[in-house]
């Protein structure tokens, strides 16, 4: 049996924040999530999270996913460390097992990789592998030690290390492969008799080798995979190549990103062939895009679904569905639970919040259209408020197929304009309009001749 440990209780306190490192996000999502996923990617079947630290919050978070939690208990007179972190798994490690440990702190880690440093221990026959990489600057990490026949040694952490093993250069990832058995025997030798008081995992290497067993190092070509969060900086770090990532991704998929160093696009979200995406746009959370749609500059939709050949320009889409060839923008904004039809025109500084839209409307300047039902071929006029909300509850309108709805007007709501129902420029519709019928609800026109010339305003014409 394939079993990870994946460890995350450690306080994280060069992030400076009260959230747990491991809940911190890349491309939206967090990055002990990348570890589980590319651990259950490897076919690993039992996966063990060590939490500690913030670990009420992590265990929630993580309520639904199929994992065992372990908890490292934390405080000023207990003991510290990596090696302390596995510890707590230990009575879940089979003596057969494969074992792989993983840093809860290394998003950009892979399945491949994973699976490729466990194959590489079985085949070999090590008991103990670790994956390593070479780093121009390995500084901070620990140093692989070995011997003159190349074998390994043991890994000596930076602050430990004399300057002579500082100038090493193949540096430990964090990640290593076991046999369960042996991990557990070496476990009970470790102790914390170095320079940070800790018990360290990296010493089982050292235990295992002097006692006779093979031990293995699996150089890994990409060393962005091993880069660790510590900092903030280092999370700006995982950010971008995951990016990077995700967009050569899109882009290998069919989907042209003009400029995809500015173009955020979370892990979740996806795209159709031959859509186009414009610099600064931002997709993100479960939305989907289908193909041919044009998503112009600064666009940000969230948790929606976009029907294929859409048009959308510098608008915020949230948690709505928009039909095929409907036109968004510019400066648009859908707010939750919007459903808009297809072939449909949401103009310059419309917002729609909680409301249906059926095929061939048209809203194309400065609208506010809440708690609304809106049929099809219908035209909402410049400057239409569907008035929702009396101060303490909220009421629904409802416009049938075929409706005018003139300018500058507002449908105190809870009011129905029927089919084919006009609405002249201006009105204050409080009632209903029936189905044919045109309603004038605004002040008649009076015009008082010669009144300016009578005031005395002008002195002729
Ligand atoms: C560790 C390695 C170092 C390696 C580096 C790679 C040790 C002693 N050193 O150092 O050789 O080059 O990773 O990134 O292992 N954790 C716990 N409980 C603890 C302490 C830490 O769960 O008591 C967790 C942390 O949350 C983190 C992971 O273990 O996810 C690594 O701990 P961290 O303190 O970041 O280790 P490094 O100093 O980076
Ligand atoms: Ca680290």
């Amino acid at each position: 049996m394939n079993i990870s440990i994946i460890m995350a209780a450690g306080e994280g306190t060069r992030m400076k924040s009260k959230l747990p490192k491991v809940l911190h996000k890349v491309c939206g999502k967090s990055i002990l999530e990348y570890v589980i996923n590319a651990s259950k990617g490897a076919d690993v079947e039992k996966n063990i999270v060590i939490v500690g630290h913030g670990g009420d919050m992590v265990k929630e978070y993580f309520k639904e996913e199929s994992i065992i939690f372990k908890t490292q208990p934390i405080g000023e007179d207990t003991p510290y460390g990596t090696g302390y972190a596995v510890m707590q798994a230990i009575d879940h490690i089979d003596d057969n097992s494969t074992v792989a440990i993983l840093s809860g702190d290394t998003p950009l880690i892979t399945k491949e990789t994973i699976s490729k440093l466990m194959e590489y221990h079985n085949k070999n026959g090590f008991q103990a592998t670790i994956l390593t990489t070479i780093l121009e600057d390995a500084t901070g990490y620990g140093r692989i030690i070995r011997e003159e026949n190349q074998e390994v040694l043991k890994i000596v952490e930076h602050k430990d290390a004399t300057e002579e093993e500082k100038q090493i250069k193949e540096m430990n990832s964090g990640i290593y492969c076991f046999n369960g058995k042996l991990l557990k025997y070496a476990l009970s030798k470790i102790n914390n008799n170095n320079a940070q008081n800790e018990y360290y995992i990296t010493d089982v290497i050292g235990i295992l080798k002097d006692e006779g067993y093979k031990v293995g190092a699996y150089i890994s070509e990409d060393s962005n995979e091993i880069h660790g969060v510590n900092s903030r900086v280092q999370l700006s770090f995982s950010e971008k190549i995951m990016k990077d990532r995700i967009n050569e991704n899109h882009m290998i998929n069919g989907v042209t990103i003009i400029d995809p160093s500015n173009t955020y696009i979370e892990d979740t979200v996806k795209i159709g062939r031959d859509t186009i995406i414009y610099p600064g746009v931002s997709l993100e959370g479960n939305t989907e895009i289908g193909e041919d749609c044009i998503i112009r500059n600064n666009s940000r939709i969230v948790n929606s679904v976009i029907e294929s050949n859409v048009t959308i320009e510098s608008s915020t889409i949230e948690d709505s569905k928009v039909g095929e060839y409907t036109q968004i923008g510019p400066y648009a904004h859908l707010r939750p639970n919007s459903n808009i039809g297809k072939n449909i025109k949401i103009g310059n500084f419309v917002e729609v919040k909680n409301s249906t839209i059926k095929d061939n409307t048209k809203a194309g300047h400065l609208a506010y259209i809440g708690d609304a039902d809106v049929g099809h071929d219908v035209n909402i006029g410049c400057g239409v408020v569907f008035v929702n909300y009396n101060g303490r509850e909220k009421f629904r309108t409802t416009v049938g197929d075929n409706s005018f709805i003139g300018s500058n007007s507002n449908l105190v709501a809870p009011v129905q304009v029927e089919a084919w129902g006009y609405v002249a420029a201006g009105s204050t519709i409080v009632e209903e309009v029936p189905e044919g019928a045109l309603s004038i609800a605004r002040a008649a026109q009076v015009n008082k001749e010669g009144w300016v010339e009578k005031k005395g305003y002008k002195k002729s014409f």
